[in-house]
């Protein structure tokens, strides 16, 4: 199974006195989906959007929105993210007391289904029930914690996309392996030689000309990609 790279601009990082130009940039620049991040002041220690960014983005976006839900009890919002108007709704596997019935309710409303995991924490909670691996849709793996744009990155993260890839083979499941925290051209290929092909940059695309961010950091990715293949 061959997972083609998908970058994912993180409008965190856009000009918000600008948003809609900055995001339809990004998408014209060959975006894959737009990565928009839902801080609560309490799961991590910043505020980001509310719940209609997405609707007013939809008006204008053509490609998927992804609402990637840093916030403390997420289930409680599900139902009001998956109205609005979300295509994937990411949420981190720390904050879900019930993981399987919490991308059972995503999934239950058509919305697509991912999971985030923090730099400090493995996998035990998804081995634990690892039929959930066939439901989603999309794994993050953290390389910077929750709360701003342009951290520096995890070397942890790693060993943790590799882990994510043999997990995805040993379940024959088929969700595409996300990095969010520091893609740029520094790291962009050490993160696609590890295995991971969804790529969630927000500092190294929102900055002078978007476009050619974006297309650096996907050439530098497929290259990386079609050489690992062969
Ligand atoms: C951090 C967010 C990221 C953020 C990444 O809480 O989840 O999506 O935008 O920013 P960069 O790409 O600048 O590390
Ligand atoms: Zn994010």
């Amino acid at each position: 199974m061959n997972f083609p790279i998908k970058i994912s601009p993180s409008i965190l990082s856009a000009d918000y006195g600008n948003l809609t130009n900055d995001t339809l940039r990004a998408e014209k620049g060959g975006g894959s989906e737009i990565h928009i991040d839902i801080m609560d002041g309490h799961y991590c220690h910043n505020f980001s959007f509310g719940i209609d960014i997405i609707p007013a983005l939809k008006k204008h976006v053509k490609i998927p929105l992804v609402a990637h839900l840093e916030i403390d009890n997420p289930d409680i919002f599900i139902e009001d993210f998956a109205r609005a108007g979300s295509d994937t709704i990411v949420v981190q596997e720390d904050t879900c007391p019930h993981l399987p019935r919490t991308i059972a309710n995503i999934k239950s409303r058509g919305v697509k289904a991912g999971i985030g995991i923090n730099p400090d924490r493995g996998f035990e909670k998804i081995e634990a029930n690892p039929e959930i691996l066939s439901d989603i849709e999309l794994l993050i793996v953290m390389a910077a914690y929750p709360g701003y744009g342009g951290q520096p990155f995890s070397p942890v993260a790693i060993q943790k996309i590799e882990k994510a890839c043999v997990l995805r083979s040993k379940y024959s499941a088929q969700f595409d392996i996300g990095v969010d925290g520091a893609v740029n051209i520094k790291t962009v290929a050490k993160i696609v030689k590890a295995g991971a092909n969804y790529l969630i940059a927000g500092s190294s695309i929102f900055s002078n000309d978007i476009s050619k961010n974006i297309k650096i950091l996907k050439e530098i990715a497929d290259e990386t990609l079609r050489t690992a293949i062969v």
